[in-house]
């Protein structure tokens, strides 16, 4: 791969990245699109697909995490991927990995206080994939906006010459977000899975019809209410927080972000959106 990608630099074609863990939907096919726009014709666009052991604790779903392999590979095709880049655990982790990368402030709360290593598993592995694969551009999804927001400060921090695009979040008709979890829903859960949107649109027309900034502790209360009317949902965390930094916020106004995890029986969920 790094091969490869040095041969397209001499050759002078800008390439892009776009790192997924596979079993891809349309989310996925939008950010190869938004790829192939950054770099243009001339342009490479590589699909890494690999699903990180380092990122996933071991009580949480790494063994059954959906797989197409054949699958991915007719839809990178259609969508104009120039190469997919397919490592295998032997290659990424050899015998006596012992280095890791972890960014240390963007990682400490939402995800990070609810997965500890997970952030460290995502940034190490998005090093190496930014190493083998040379990119001048990475594309990443926004509905794991902090994990965007971690990648682009390790990025700044270890001087990566590659710029972190974020792309918007591609969502089903009734709003769910797309994600490869949704796959592990059954039909009444899918029903309820809802929630998130709701929530998100909830605390959007509350922020708007405030006359003043609310405080949070209040709107994520109300939003609980929402969230009892499905039955198998259960809140991780709702939090409220300065879109670029991530500085949770008390007072809530227009242009703060929200962020939430919530299990929708054994699936856990996440989405977040500006509250504008
Ligand atoms: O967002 C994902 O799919 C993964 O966390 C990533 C960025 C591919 C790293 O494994």
């Amino acid at each position: 791969m790094q091969r490869l990608a040095r041969q397209w630099q001499r050759a002078g074609a800008p390439v892009a990245l776009v790192p997924t863990m596979g079993f891809l939907h349309a989310g996925h096919i939008s950010l190869i699109h938004r790829a192939r726009r950054t770099v243009g014709r001339r342009g490479r666009v590589v699909v890494s697909i690999y699903v990180n052991p380092t990122q996933f604790a071991p009580t949480e779903d790494l063994k059954r995490y959906p797989r197409d392999r054949e699958g991915d590979l007719r839809q990178c095709r259609a969508a104009g991927a120039d190469a997919v880049f397919l490592p295998s655990d032997a290659e990424m982790y050899p015998g006596g990995f012992s280095t890791y990368v972890e960014e240390q402030a963007l990682s400490r709360g939402m995800e990070g206080a609810s997965r500890p290593a997970h952030f460290r598993g995502v940034t190490t592995v998005v090093a190496k994939l930014l190493l083998l694969t040379q990119p001048g551009v990475a594309v990443f999804g926004a509905k794991d906006w902090q994990q965007a927001a971690v990648v682009g400060r390790m990025v700044r921090d270890l001087n990566f010459p590659v710029r972190i695009v974020v792309a918007e979040t591609l969502r089903e008709g009734d709003g769910l977000a797309m994600s490869s979890r949704n796959h592990y829903l059954l039909p009444a859960q899918r029903a309820q899975a809802t929630v998130l949107w709701r929530m998100l649109e909830e605390a959007r027309r509350q922020v708007r019809a405030a006359r003043q900034p609310l405080s949070a502790a209040l709107l994520r209360r109300r939003l609980q209410a929402l969230l009892r009317q499905a039955p198998e949902a259960r809140l991780d965390y709702i939090e409220f927080f300065q879109p670029d930094t991530l500085e949770p916020v008390r007072r809530v106004r227009r242009g703060d972000h929200m962020a939430l995890a919530v299990w929708i029986g054994p699936t856990r969920l996440i989405d977040n959106a500006t509250l504008e």
